[in-house]
């Protein structure tokens, strides 16, 4: 989606920064267009780098290209954060004095506002009838947050967290398909304890899960993440629940199983645990070689698909196949290895792609086949797309 990010000179000028962030991170094309009195408060060198597009927020620039009305038409969404109260009420009157209110009176498309400024401004009734103005006019107006302000006073009208920033924008131009719909998913991949120090692991970076949980948040679903061994910042997500080994994915899963409509499984789940892990750790004792001894971890997905069958759950299940294809092999190979994945597993849906020379570990992108009973698809692009093809076919099981 291309996003244009407004922003207006207020003290919370400073958090556009994790907005475009959040955006860009998400795979949208940003730009951002701050106002001269926002550039008091944050550095265009700043929104530049973070957007990856350049700022000109002067209203007399390249007239001739008529920008106001090419920026106006080229977004899909507009967000302002910060808005001040002074943005808020020209814009509510319709006055047209900079760049960003040329573009926010010509542009056809959804706009979101996030208004920060102390509680006294927020609640004056000069704000409080632009507010409601505003939003009769169908423009989306976030509720500022209650916390700390710029003074030693605190109360209503707090910049929200970037991540709700981002979210509620999204969910203002994103069909809630899944509303109502209660999704686990776990992300991430395992790790079985050697001794005190070492494990047993796998390259899974867990993106493609949390891509599946950004998307179905984005579409309306409550999202449980089981997050397996996963660094990165899942401070966006209500709902976290965090393990490193098979047994504490599959207390998880039990647990959350219950209260779910579907569960997804990209977790590399390893096939194999110690016998018994070495308390402390273990040490070289100068020998040229050292057997582990290993035993199977049971098959959650397979355990899940039982427990459906015997009427004890009433759940969608979504199996993943990171598959090693041979050089010659194709998209047929796939197909066929998640068909017989489909039917082994007793799942709904097989979501298999290509990992062989380690080309989808980490990366952003992805190529994956949807299989199901009646229907098989190639999906390729941003995880986010993939994640989102990935819900149109599970939609059709809830
Ligand atoms: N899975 C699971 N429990 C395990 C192993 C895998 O629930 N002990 C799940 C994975 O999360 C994934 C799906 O099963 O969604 C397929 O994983 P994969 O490793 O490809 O399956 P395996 O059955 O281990 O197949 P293979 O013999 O190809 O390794």
């Amino acid at each position: 989606m291309r996003i244009l990010v407004g922003v207006t000179g207020g003290i919370a000028a400073y958090k556009a920064a994790g907005v475009i962030r959040g955006f860009t991170e998400l795979g949208h094309i940003v730009k951002v267009l701050p106002t001269q009195n926002a550039l008091r408060f944050i550095g265009a060198t700043t929104l530049e780098a973070l957007s990856h597009n350049a700022v000109d927020p002067d209203l007399y620039t390249d007239v001739d290209s008529v920008k106001h009305i090419a920026l106006a038409q080229e977004a899909d969404l507009i967000v302002v954060a910060p808005a001040t109260a002074a943005f808020l009420a020209r814009y509510a009157s319709g006055i047209a004095d900079d760049l960003l209110l040329n573009v926010l009176l010509a542009t056809k498309a959804k706009v979101v506002i996030a208004p920060a400024m102390h509680t006294e401004m927020w609640i004056h009734p000069a704000t409080v009838t632009n507010v409601q103005l505003l939003r009769a006019r169908g423009v989306v107006v976030i509720e500022p947050a209650v916390g700390r302000l710029t003074g030693e006073d605190s109360g209503a009208g707090r910049l929200p967290e970037a991540e709700v920033i981002v979210s509620q924008a999204l969910n203002a131009v994103t069909n809630q398909d899944f509303a109502g719909k209660r999704l686990t998913i776990a992300a991430g991949g395992t790790r079985e304890p050697i001794d005190s120090v070492r494990f047993i692991g796998n390259r899974s970076s867990g993106k493609q899960g949390i891509a599946l949980a950004d998307a179905a948040s984005t579409r309306g679903a409550t999202v449980t993440l089981i997050a397996i061994n996963i660094d990165s910042d899942l401070s966006r997500f209500s709902n976290v629940v965090r393990v490193s080994s098979t047994e504490e994915l599959s207390a998880a899963l039990n647990a959350a199983s219950l209260t779910s409509d579907a569960i997804l499984m990209p977790a590399a789940v390893s096939d194999f645990r110690m016998s018994s892990p070495v308390i402390g750790k273990m040490h070289r004792e100068d020998s040229d070689t050292k057997n582990l001894e290993l035993v199977a971890n049971p098959d959650l997905l397979v355990g899940l698909s039982r427990l459906r069958m015997d009427s004890k759950l009433n759940v969608a299940l979504v199996g993943f196949a990171a598959e090693v294809l041979e050089p010659g092999q194709g998209s047929e190979e796939l197909i066929d290895r998640a068909k017989e994945k489909l039917a082994k597993k007793g799942v709904d849906m097989i979501v298999a792609n290509d990992v062989s020379n380690g080309q989808v570990f980490d990366a952003d992108d992805n190529s994956v086949v949807i299989i199901t009973k009646e229907e098989q698809q190639l999906s390729a692009g941003s995880k986010l797309t993939v994640a989102n093809s990935i819900l149109d076919v599970l939609r059709k099981f809830l």
